[in-house]
């Protein structure tokens, strides 16, 4: 798929119809994410690649459960047939930003490939001591974010955008 039109027709998605993705567009995405810019290209990143139902279960189950808080969304993803987890060293000020960009890295080569994903980070949070146990994290290591992937259940309409002349501003900023 063309990179515009895969940027275009990307968007979250949280119902999947549980069939598996082949190993090999896993490591694909993986690859995708590996190739991401990063600061300093210092590349502090692991990717966790979960698939063994009993694992993929435990963290549904958590993310089922940060439900209550209402500023999470619904990021029940059930039937994910696969999470990448992004496991990042917090070893300068810019470890987010590495991991975040391996992230979307990872979102569009899903969605080139024909599979549905969702970013999940709200509800990462709350169960990261949990999921750094289950996942046996080194010490110094933290879990930016969780990816769920799987083929969707159906493709949503992308959710409202701005639209890009409210947000583009040529040379300085100009109030709308
Ligand atoms: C930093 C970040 C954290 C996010 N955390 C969650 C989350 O915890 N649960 C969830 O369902 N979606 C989460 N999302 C996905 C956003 O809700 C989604 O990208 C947004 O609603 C726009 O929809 P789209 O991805 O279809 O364009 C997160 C996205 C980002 C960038």
């Amino acid at each position: 798929m063309e990179l515009f039109e895969t940027i275009l027709n990307r968007r979250s998605i949280r119902n999947f119809t549980g069939k598996p993705i082949p190993k090999e567009d896993l490591e694909r995405m993986v690859d995708a994410g590996r190739l991401a810019p990063s600061a300093t290209n210092r590349q502090m990143w692991n990717f966790i690649v979960i698939t063994r139902r009993e694992i993929l279960d435990d963290v549904l189950h958590h993310f089922h459960a940060s439900r209550k808080y209402e500023t999470f969304e619904d990021g029940k993803c059930d039937g994910a047939s696969a999470i990448i987890a992004v496991v990042m060293d917090e070893v300068n000020e810019y470890w987010r930003e590495d991991g975040s960009a391996a992230a979307e890295n990872i979102l569009l080569a899903a969605k080139a490939l024909g599979y549905g994903s969702c970013w999940i980070e709200g509800q990462v949070r709350p169960h990261e001591e949990h999921f750094r146990e289950l996942l046996s994290i080194p010490k110094g290591k933290r879990i930016l974010l969780m990816i769920a992937l799987g083929h969707p259940v159906k493709w949503p309409p992308s959710p409202a955008k701005k639209a890009l002349s409210e947000i583009l501003h040529w040379e300085r900023y100009r109030e709308p």
